[in-house]
């Protein structure tokens, strides 16, 4: 390479290393192929001429050629690197100031808040939280909770029955049109006492109108151990009420009818939306029903194994959706289940 005028000695090549490291994007690119290139580069250059060389210097030239061209490499790379980098954090940065974009909140829906209060209230009262299928049997559904078959007392209930499926020969499979069959349930799972609660969607042939829907959720409530009386069912159902409405909202209980209670009542709460003088939610009666509920019917018990001689209870069972449209003042039942974002957002603050 010496003998050849035109060629830099390695020397000269291995000069221009230490500039690198200060050159802009533009000058390194172009030192890259000078140096390296693969057909003028200076060193590919005299890479090639290694074969006219003496025999005895072809091996020593090789390797300082090659030495050489390593640093170019890792110098060039490591300039690319810090030009890269510079070049990032040029780049503008986020705004810190920027209030944050707002993000979407869920919230509870007013019926499930509902029975979350209920549940709750319950819970402090020593009631378990208990389920049950909502695919039911006639004798869940109806017959084991004293319901005389063909009895028109049926007809109270809309029943959807499940098309072409029995349960067993001749026994018809339906929607349970009440949550009322968990209680034989809950008390065939075990023996007494039982104090449970039981969240649950039911179902009835019903028009979706203002008042009813045909899916809709209760809760029942069963209470059996020895030496219960009626004296129980008022004093824990008065308390429950005062706690859901407000401690001095007025309560009154008025006899009425179900098969699986004897006696059976019913419990209203005086009307919020009017505070009693009578307005259309209430039918001007200023009062609003929450429930219905009863000692159990002996039967009821021996049905699911519980020795009536020995032990009593009472049960109740409410509409939590009909406790919304009381408690937040809404008109239209069918407001709940219509899935408006903008009319269920309005509770997702409302207290718990
Ligand atoms: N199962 C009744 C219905 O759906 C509600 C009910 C009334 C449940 C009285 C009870 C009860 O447990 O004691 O209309």
């Amino acid at each position: 390479m010496t003998d050849d005028p035109t060629l830099p000695s390695l020397e000269a090549v291995e000069a221009r290393l230490a500039q690198i490291r200060a050159m802009d994007p533009a000058a390194l690119e172009a030192e890259q192929i000078a140096i390296l290139g693969r057909k003028s580069g200076v060193l590919t250059a005299a890479m090639r001429r290694i074969p006219s060389l003496p025999e005895g210097e072809r091996r020593a030239f090789g390797a300082a050629v090659n030495a050489l061209k390593l640093r170019f490499e890792e110098a060039i790379e490591a300039r690319q690197a810090e030009l890269a980098q510079a070049a990032g954090a040029a780049e503008p940065q986020a705004d810190r100031t920027m209030p944050g974009r707002e993000t979407w909140q869920g919230g509870l829906h007013p019926v499930t808040r509902v029975v979350h209060r209920v549940v709750d209230i319950f819970r402090r009262l020593g009631f378990a939280v208990a389920t049950g299928p909502e695919v039911e049997t006639e004798w869940y559904n109806f017959l084991s909770l004293n319901f005389p078959a063909d009895h028109p007392a049926m007809d109270m209930h809309d029943t959807l029955y499940l098309a072409g499926q029995t349960a067993a020969p001749g026994e018809r499979l339906l929607l349970r049109t009440h949550t009322s069959p968990v209680q034989i349930r809950v008390m065939q799972a075990g023996p007494p006492p039982y104090r449970v609660v039981i969240p649950g969607t039911v179902y009835r042939k019903d028009a979706f109108d203002a008042s009813h829907a045909p899916a809709f959720s209760q809760i029942e409530g069963l209470a059996v151990d020895e030496g219960i009386g009626f004296v129980d069912l008022k004093a824990t159902l008065t308390h429950f009420a005062q706690r859901f409405f407000g401690g001095d909202t007025p309560v009154r209980i008025r006899p009425s009818f179900f098969p699986f209670t004897e006696p059976s009542a019913e419990m209203d709460v005086r009307c919020r939306l009017c505070g009693g003088t009578g307005c259309p939610a209430c039918k001007g009666t200023g009062w609003m029903e929450i429930l219905g509920c009863g000692m159990v019917h002996p039967r009821v018990l021996e049905n699911a194994g519980v020795d009536s001689e020995r032990y009593t209870g009472w049960a109740f069972g409410m509409g939590p959706a009909r406790m919304a449209l009381n408690l937040y003042g809404v008109p239209d039942i069918r407001m709940l289940y219509e899935g408006d974002v903008r009319f269920l957002r309005q509770f997702a603050g409302a207290p718990e």
